[in-house]
């Protein structure tokens, strides 16, 4: 019995200290230390001994416990601490590999164009609004004096959600001028930039979908001049100062008298070129002064508030702007083209 504890000594020692990994040890655990392991089958025959040999071989069998209980801890310790230094080695940070580095973004062409209009309005106290894309087709038409059979309301033309024709994809930002006199308290500065929609098919200068930036001034004794003034302004910081303007006498239903406001050609100075073709101006915009009837209807005294309004297409703008030939590009999301701005 002597033996046999000796050799479970011996042979649990050299074990434990050799386990690679804890998984490993634990089965020895259970091997020598264990209900059915070897030591309590060694002890399981003390019975067989006699009475005076009992106290010194439970000693002896004591002391092997011990000892084998004190070399697995110690052999667990070290298990730890290896898995541990491991670790550290495999989660380690070289802080001086070179970083990723992030693609920036930057403003999209048309958004550049977009910021530089409000900035100039902003900058003469006009507020900037947001209005639906989805709107009534009383806001983007009646209101408007726009009435039924106007050849604007077609089917053709606009985008309708119900067969009887009320509710439409806005074909205009000039709904927001409705919506600014419905909500806002007089006087009036608005700038309203946003999408609109018409059944136009894709080309160079067309797409169903574009954004206009509608303005709007409604206060005691407003002129044409003050309209003018004011596009001259804009049209100054846009394209540089001296920036030639010419007014032409148009027809939209909401304003009377209205107009077409065109600039001189950035290429040529007026002589003509392929750019203006050949007319040395270009078309920018309409506007003229807010028709007394969409006042009144907006509950606004004719006699004593009057009002000027305008609306500009953005792509074009931000085309004319950057020299670019193709309105498809301005949506198209090709990289090459963006990264250019
Ligand atoms: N809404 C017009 C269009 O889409 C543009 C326009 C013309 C807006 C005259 C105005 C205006 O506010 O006064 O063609």
């Amino acid at each position: 019995m002597k033996e046999q504890l000796a050799t479970i000594r011996t042979e649990a020692l050299a074990a434990f200290a050799s386990a690679g990994t804890a998984g490993d040890l634990d089965a020895l655990r259970v091997k020598y230390l264990g209900k059915k392991g070897e030591l309590t089958a060694v002890l399981k025959q003390m019975g067989k001994l006699t009475p005076e040999e009992r106290p010194a071989m439970g000693a002896l069998a004591n002391e092997v416990r011990s000892a084998l209980e004190g070399a697995l801890e110690a052999a667990s310790e070290k298990l730890e601490a290896a898995a541990l230094a491991q670790r550290l080695r495999d989660e380690a940070v070289d802080v001086t590999i070179p970083g990723k580095a992030v693609a920036l973004g930057h403003r999209h062409p048309m958004y550049i164009a977009l910021d530089e209009i409000k900035d100039i309005f902003i900058g003469m106290g006009f507020t900037v609004l947001d209005g639906p894309e989805v709107e009534l087709a009383s806001y983007n038409f009646d209101k408007l004096n726009a009435e039924e059979g106007h050849p604007s309301r077609d089917w053709s033309d606009t985008f309708y959600f119900d067969e009887d024709s009320r509710v439409m994809l806005r074909s205009q930002t000039s709904p927001m001028q409705v919506r600014a006199m419905d909500t806002m308290p007089l006087p009036i500065r608005i700038v309203a930039p946003g999408r609109v929609y018409r059944k136009d098919e894709v080309d160079a200068t067309h797409s169903p979908m574009f954004h206009q930036v509608e303005g709007m001034v409604i206060d005691r004794h407003i002129t044409m001049a003050d309209l003018k003034g004011t596009l001259n302004a804009m049209v100054e910081q846009l394209y540089g100062k001296g920036t030639k303007t010419r007014f032409r006498p148009h027809h939209f239903p909401f304003t009377e008298p209205s107009c077409e406001m065109d600039v001189q050609c950035h290429k040529c100075g007026g002589a003509g070129c392929p750019t203006c073709k050949g007319e040395g101006w270009i078309e920018l915009l309409g506007a003229g002064m807010i028709h007394p009837h969409v006042l009144e209807m907006a509950g606004i005294d004719p006699e004593v508030w009057s009002g000027w309004a305008f609306g500009i297409g953005l792509e074009r703008t931000a085309m004319r702007r950057f020299k670019i030939a193709d309105l498809r590009l301005i949506f198209e999301n090709d990289m090459r083209f963006l990264e250019q701005f």
